[in-house]
């Protein structure tokens, strides 16, 4: 006879880390800061705003606004990157890592939102690169290549061959961490590379495929980049978050867009997740039998690849069903938040 084991009704982790996270600025800084802050002890927070973030001295000031925008009572470490551009130096990497910046961040120009300013070519960069090596700051990558010729279903599997693999044939030494990978490609390649290659993976590829992009009506909130793809990579990408291999860990790749530029004609790139992000990350590893293993990868391996210290702090969740909001209004424009059909079965503690 089968035994039926009872759900467990709670779980409680070290307190995560996001490794990817966009927070904006403004008016929309302080309405989702807060929601970042409560579940997550760290951000990594991307440069890409208008004009980006691509000094020592304005990643200094924009970590100010985002402590300015966290709820009294709630420690949080915003942990600051600068976007490469085709001008960037050896000279500004020295700066910012001076400066406690911890990562740099390489948008192909063009191929998300806010990219504009982004590299038009490696070469460009070398020097750049060269002193991110020589002083050990990793280089973050949104890994898709921008050629109009290309589908853009194929990108993130193309830019493997085509850019990543000679940038670390040139640059060996070079920490990488391939932002968001949505194929099964992506999660191959950096189980390939034995030391210096992570990626981090966000909560809707793990629960999404294509599918709820586009089968049964257009779904906006759904579109981000890298796009969702076929099951067969969701599967590939919950098979690497939950195997408990290090080179694997938490990056929500939320990216809040006013509602008003996510339901158009021409829609923005981008899933507003950090309202429940812990709770898909949790819904995801129950639906792969592996909440042991959810720890390790949204706690631990991230820190670890960083070299800081793993959080002290804990964290909740509670087996409940819940609807949460759908819209969230902000000072100026609502926000709609990525939430799954019929609601959500765990809920952060103090949610
Ligand atoms: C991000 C954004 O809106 O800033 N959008 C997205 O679809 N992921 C940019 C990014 O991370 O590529
Ligand atoms: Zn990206
Ligand atoms: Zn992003």
């Amino acid at each position: 006879m089968c035994a039926t084991r009872s759900p467990v009704p709670s779980i409680t982790i070290a307190q995560p880390d996001d490794w990817h996270v966009h927070l904006r600025d403004g008016a929309m800084l302080s309405a989702v800061v807060p929601y970042t802050a409560r579940q997550f002890a760290r951000a990594i927070v991307m440069p890409n705003l208008l004009p980006p973030i691509t000094t020592a001295e304005q990643a200094l000031a924009y970590r100010q606004r985002i402590l300015s925008a966290v709820p009294a009572g709630v420690a949080f470490t915003p942990l600051m990157t600068i976007y490469l551009t085709d001008r960037t130096t050896a000279a500004d990497i020295a700066r910012a890592r001076d400066a406690g910046v911890v990562a740099v961040k390489l948008y192909p120009a063009g191929a998300t939102t806010n990219s504009d300013a982004g590299v038009t070519a490696l070469h460009r960069v070398a020097p750049a690169l060269e002193a991110m090596q020589r002083l050990g700051v990793p280089l973050l990558v949104h890994g898709e290549v921008t050629d109009p010729a290309v589908d853009i279903f194929d990108r993130e599997s193309v830019f493997l061959d085509t850019v990543l693999d000679p940038l670390r044939k040139d640059f060996p030494a070079l920490r990488v961490v391939m932002e968001h990978v949505t194929t099964r490609e992506a999660v191959q390649y950096v189980q390939s590379v034995a030391q210096g290659l992570a990626a981090t993976i966000t909560a809707h590829h793990l629960l999404f495929h294509r599918n709820a992009l586009l089968a049964g009506g257009l779904r906006p909130h759904y579109y981000c980049l890298p796009i969702l793809k076929r099951a067969e990579h969701r599967d590939a990408l919950l098979a690497a978050a939950t195997g408990g291999d290090r080179r694997f860990f938490l990056g929500t790749d939320s990216a809040p867009h006013p509602i008003h530029r996510k339901e158009c004609a021409q829609g923005c790139a981008g899933c507003f997740t950090a309202p429940v992000a812990i709770e898909l990350y949790v819904t995801a590893f129950e639906a792969a039998g592996a909440l042991d293993r959810l720890e390790a990868f949204a706690s631990h391996h991230g820190a670890d690849f960083y070299g800081l210290p793993r959080n002290l702090g804990a964290l909740t969740l509670h087996r409940v069903a819940w609807e949460p909001p759908k819209r969230i209004d902000t000072a100026d424009e609502g926000l709609h938040p990525l939430i799954p059909e019929g609601g959500l079965g765990w809920r952060v503690a103090n949610g």
